[in-house]
């Protein structure tokens, strides 16, 4: 009866911890990043600054449609995984087979979702003007 309900105790106490550490995890990204990659043949456009945060928590982006490691076609990572930089795995200066070079991996990713409210016939999606993203030299 004691040793049960020990057991039980543990068993809230560690659902406890791994509920704060997720939590915990979420609250700990970077508020803002700055894409500034070196490598590209010309480097014309300037540093690409993100609102990090407020792109997981304003405008609901799941942490997966931006960050990926694919396994056998499928994304496996998953919140709280380390974080590999964009340019670790996409080139800068060529595409190999399916992984695309690294600017087009960026604006497939970032100006693809960006125009998805203009393809639906919205006026005030989010922008895709260059210099809304890339810093005015
Ligand atoms: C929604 C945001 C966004 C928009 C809009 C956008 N870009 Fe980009 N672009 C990026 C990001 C992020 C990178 C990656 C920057 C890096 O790696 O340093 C990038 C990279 C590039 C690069 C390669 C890096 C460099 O500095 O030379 C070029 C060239 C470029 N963009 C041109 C353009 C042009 C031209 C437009 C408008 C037709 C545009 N971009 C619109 C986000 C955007
Ligand atoms: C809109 C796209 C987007 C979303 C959504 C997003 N991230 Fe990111 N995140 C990025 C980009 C881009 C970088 C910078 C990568 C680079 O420089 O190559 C980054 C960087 C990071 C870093 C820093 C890595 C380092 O080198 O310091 C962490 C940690 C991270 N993201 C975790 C998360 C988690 C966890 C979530 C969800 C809660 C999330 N991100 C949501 C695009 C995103
Ligand atoms: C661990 C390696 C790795 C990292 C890190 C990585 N990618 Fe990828 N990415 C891949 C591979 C592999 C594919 C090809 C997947 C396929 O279609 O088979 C891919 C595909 C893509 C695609 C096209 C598929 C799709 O989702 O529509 C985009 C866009 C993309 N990556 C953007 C990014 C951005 C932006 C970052 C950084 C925030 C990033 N990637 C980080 C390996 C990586
Ligand atoms: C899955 C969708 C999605 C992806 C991916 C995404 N964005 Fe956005 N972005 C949004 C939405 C939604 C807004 C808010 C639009 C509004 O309310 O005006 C936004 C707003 C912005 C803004 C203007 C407001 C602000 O908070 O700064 C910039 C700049 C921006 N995004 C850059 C980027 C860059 C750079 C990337 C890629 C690294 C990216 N976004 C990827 C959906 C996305």
């Amino acid at each position: 009866m004691k040793k049960s309900a020990l057991g039980i105790y543990l068993i809230i106490f560690s659902g406890l911890i791994f509920f704060t550490m997720g939590v915990l995890s979420a609250a700990d990204i970077p508020d803002d990043v700055t894409v500034e990659n070196q490598g590209y043949k010309k480097n014309q456009k300037g540093s690409v600054h993100l609102s990090h945060k407020k792109h997981s928590t304003e405008y609901n982006v799941a942490c997966t449609d931006c960050h990926h490691e694919y396994k056998d076609g499928k994304n496996i990572w998953k919140e709280g995984d380390p974080v590999k930089k964009c340019v670790d795995c996409h080139n800068p200066e060529k595409s190999e087979g399916n992984i695309k070079k690294l600017q087009l991996a960026f604006h497939s990713n970032c100006k693809d979702c960006h125009k998805e409210p203009n393809k639906a016939g919205k006026k005030n999606g989010p922008t895709t003007k260059c210099n809304d993203c890339h810093a005015k030299e």
